[in-house]
């Protein structure tokens, strides 16, 4: 049986959505992960997915929304090719990234899935009832699933990408959200008039949509144009004095200025943070490690230790490879440990800053120590990192999910920066790794990241273009693969 009772937070444990024997729980449950109520040292036990059961579940749902940790809705606003997706898949990547269970609902996903080919922009005329049938229905379905989502699904943010353009359409999200389900609802709406950012989101993005696949460049370029003429119609902006009870941020043209109105409670005040920082500047950010050290030679984890001759060859690899590329006004960050020092040592060109934030995970007691000696002396401790390696903290020391924590205003940073070269250390180059490529918790200790390779990393429409350069230097393998095979949980389940 694997239901236990956590009688710190009254609530019931349930491993994979299932009710022991497999039973899946019922509907009218409330199914939630609950990250922030769980203890870490819970949490560091527990297998990746699993799921608490709320046993009080909220006795009013309109009261829910004034709960700090009430589940939210961010919605999108904004004209078509106004970047609303772009922010939503990036914005969706940051929450999960810093632990927030998030998801995004595309309403066009859900019309392409209704109406069978897209053959003009005639569709989006607002004089076409029965195509305004379908968009209302397809909007209300995806509205339907992000409730059953958050309410059953163990959601805590879903992001509801449409173009919700008209009052009539904004007042009717909120009346479901709000009144009805007691969620909180955040309005996110792009506004963007500059007619080249504009073409260019559509050159980018648009034409190479499904609607598009059998229309040349031009015709569809022409043809999103109309799309766009058609909400031009209906259009009406978000308004603080029309709107002025709801809660929202205005972005004007991808970040010149921001305007909040009325946010509320901690997950809204960092999505504005979050929204305020990111950019869409053509730009490359270049990872790597420091050169091979001597510890690495003896396959001591952290220390402080110097470079080894092959890492001090690394050094100058480096330095030649970095000045080849002639990088517009690159910016080198480092660790505050010698070894990432040494390793930009002949990179005397940019300007190079130190960040705290980049050191090493804190191995507590078992610095310096190898593996097999982390084995013998803390036999328990060992055991307990392969059971979730993200959530494990070492005694006296970090998890990656504390090092994720610490990384947060690396990431803001990084976030508003152009060309930037990071020279920092395996552990916390997962976790910058993990939040560039959109990579889950259970994935994010296991990325790898080898010596003496340059991570290149490259923003294209919805995601990033990731480069691995070996600068063929020899180095040790400092890679310590999953140790959970297939049928780990089966023969360790009795661990907990
Ligand atoms: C679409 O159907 O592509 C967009 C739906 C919307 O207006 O939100």
């Amino acid at each position: 049986m694997s239901i236990s009772l956590d009688l710190t937070n009254g609530s019931l444990r349930v491993r994979n959505g299932t009710l022991g024997n497999g039973t899946i729980c019922p509907k009218k449950m409330e199914v939630k992960a609950c990250p922030s109520v769980m203890s870490p040292e819970t949490k560091r036990l527990l297998p990746p997915n699993t799921e608490t059961v709320q046993t009080k579940p909220f006795p009013i749902r309109g009261e829910r929304a004034n709960y700090v940790n009430s589940p939210h809705v961010i919605a999108m606003v904004g004209l078509p090719a106004r970047g609303k997706t772009y922010i939503s898949k990036k914005l969706s990547r940051y929450l999960n990234w810093i632990g927030i269970n998030t998801r995004m609902f595309n309403v066009g996903e859900y019309r392409r899935h209704a109406t069978s080919d897209y053959r003009n922009h005639d569709f989006f005329r607002a004089d076409n009832a029965e195509a305004m049938a379908i968009r209302n229905q397809c909007a209300e379905e995806a509205l339907e699933d992000v409730c059953n989502w958050l309410e059953n699904g163990g959601g805590e943010v879903a992001v509801f990408d449409a173009t919700n353009s008209t009052l009539e359409r904004r007042e009717k999200i909120r009346d479901v959200i709000v009144n009805k389900m007691g969620f909180k609802l955040f309005f996110v709406e792009s506004v963007c008039d500059d007619p080249a950012i504009i073409e260019q989101n559509i050159m980018e993005v648009k034409i190479s949509s499904p609607d598009y696949k059998n229309m040349n460049k031009d015709t569809a370029l022409n043809d999103f144009l109309q799309r766009i003429r058609h909400y031009e119609e209906k259009y009406q902006p978000l308004d603080e004095k029309v709107e002025s009870n709801k809660s929202f941020m205005k972005i004007y043209n991808t970040g010149e200025k921001v305007l909040v109105h009325k946010h509320e409670g901690h997950v809204q005040a960092r999505i504005v943070y979050y929204l305020m920082n990111i950019h869409i500047t053509p730009r490359t950010i270049y990872l790597t490690r420091h050169g091979e050290s001597e510890q690495n030679l003896e396959g001591r984890i952290g220390g402080d230790s110097n470079l080894s001759p092959r890492g001090e060859e690394y050094a100058r690899a480096l330095a030649k490879y970095i000045e080849e590329q002639k990088i517009d006004g690159l910016r080198i960050w480092t660790s505050w440990l010698k070894r990432t020092i040494q390793t930009v040592g002949e990179l005397r060109r940019a300007p190079q800053e130190r960040w705290k934030a980049l050191n090493e995970i804190d191995a507590g007691v078992c610095e310096e120590m190898t593996y097999s000696e982390i084995k013998k002396q803390y036999p328990d401790e060992f055991a307990a990192r392969d059971l979730n390696k993200f959530a494990y903290r070492y005694p006296r020391g970090e998890s990656y999910e504390d090092l994720v924590a610490r990384l947060e205003p690396v990431i803001m940073e990084l976030e508003r920066q152009g060309n930037v070269l990071v020279v920092s250390h395996q552990a916390v180059l997962r976790c910058l790794l993990a939040y560039f490529l959109d990579k889950t918790a259970d994935e994010l200790p296991y990325l790898k990241v080898p010596l003496h390779t340059v991570i290149k990393l490259t923003p294209v429409a919805y995601g990033c273009r990731v480069e691995h350069v070996s600068l063929n230097i020899e180095a040790v393998d400092t890679h310590r693969a999953n140790q959970r095979s297939p049928g780990f949980w089966k023969t360790n389940l009795n661990r907990l």
